[in-house]
């Protein structure tokens, strides 16, 4: 079958990872690549092999040229705009998370891929590694019985300058959207209220609140504590964070993503790990060209993805007001 030709918008930092997700893929091909940065652009032209012709620091320029979908890798006030215009160009999209930097503008997102009947797909990738998958397996089973309490503890320190630094909400906005979207994949919950605060810690190198503590309340009667922070000063977690899912008849955790389990009384033992040929990245480019090619509807839609957007500006709502906020 021939390769999807894909333009890639944003070829810095993270487009560095879908650049080499494409370099090592078997279905999918450079069409064209974009970059407000010339040198940035320059540098990953030469690195790649994607000849100068098909390298430009203007969008338009790049949609007059023969794709079949677009990634977008630019940092979220730029989601709109980029994503809108590749779908009226008539390209599927599949664009970074979080889906956009407001609620307002992923709405328009999502009816903007209604209205050109385009693919709209998020690239939640957290979803797709074998420890997350071993957990959502553990949790259908109903092997220990319903969840009915869980905890998420992120503690990470990383200095990334940029954007990050700026935003308001850096960590829920930018980060917790994966935890939030994890969640409800392994839990197989949709969240229904929101409280919790967030703060900046003294010694923050962020300029919006870089912590939060939130209690999630779910659907199903679920109730999820989630606290993180992205100042942390030392024994970090992992990036996905630890978990602790406490069912009616036993404890499913993972820490450092490892997953154990264990039914009440009886001591915690190591689980069997799903088997995942793909992950990450190589997983989402695989589910994009499968449903360029009609084979699938992929999980992490823009409509999907809507909710745990969702979960993200209520938490922002709740920790701003001081209130519990409903969905
Ligand atoms: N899924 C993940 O695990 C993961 C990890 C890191 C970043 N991300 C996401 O990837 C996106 C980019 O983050 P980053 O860390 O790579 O940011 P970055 O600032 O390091 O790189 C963004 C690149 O996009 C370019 N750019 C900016 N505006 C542009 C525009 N309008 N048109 C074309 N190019 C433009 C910049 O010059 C830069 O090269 C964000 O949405 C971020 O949340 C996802």
């Amino acid at each position: 079958m021939s390769k999807k030709r894909m333009i890639i918008v944003g070829v810095g930092g993270m487009g560095e990872a879908w650049m080499n997700t494409l370099a090592a893929s078997t279905d999918a091909d450079y069409a064209a690549l974009v970059d407000v940065s010339a040198p940035t652009l320059a540098r990953q032209s030469a690195r790649y092999g994607v000849p100068e012709s098909v390298c430009f620091t203007e969008l338009e320029q790049a949609l007059r040229i023969p794709a079949d979908g677009l990634i977008n890798v630019t940092p979220p006030q730029f989601h709109e705009e980029v994503c809108c215009a590749a779908m009226r160009a008539g390209l599927p999209v599949l664009t970074e998370k979080p889906l956009s930097d407001t609620l307002p503008a992923a709405q328009r997102m999502v009816a903007c891929a209604h209205e050109t009947e385009q693919l709209l797909m998020v690239a939640q990738n957290y979803r797709y590694q074998p420890f997350v998958r071993t957990m959502h397996d553990l949790v259908a089973s109903g092997l220990y019985g319903k969840p009915g309490q869980a905890q998420i503890a992120f503690y990470k320190g990383p200095h990334f300058g940029g954007f990050r630094e700026e935003m308001p909400y850096p960590l829920i906005i930018d980060m917790s959207i994966h935890h939030f979207d994890m969640l409800r994949y392994i839990l197989e919950a949709e969240p229904v209220a929101v409280s919790g605060r967030s703060w900046n810690p003294s010694w923050s190198w962020f300029d919006g609140d870089a912590s939060c503590q939130l209690v999630f309340e779910c659907s199903n009667g679920l109730s999820v504590l989630y606290h993180g922070s992205w100042c942390s000063t030392g024994d970090e977690t992992s990036w996905s964070g630890d978990w602790r899912i406490e069912c009616e008849g036993g404890v499913i955790a993972s820490e450092q993503d490892i997953v154990t389990q264990g039914a009440t009384g009886q001591p915690m033992r190591l689980a069997a790990t799903a088997p995942m040929p793909l992950r990450a990245q190589a997983y989402l480019l695989d589910e994009f060209v499968r449903a360029l090619r009609g084979e699938t509807v992929p999980a992490t839609t823009g409509n999907d993805n809507l909710k745990s957007l969702t979960m993200v500006f209520k938490a922002v709502e709740a920790v701003q007001t001081g209130t519990r906020v409903t969905f």
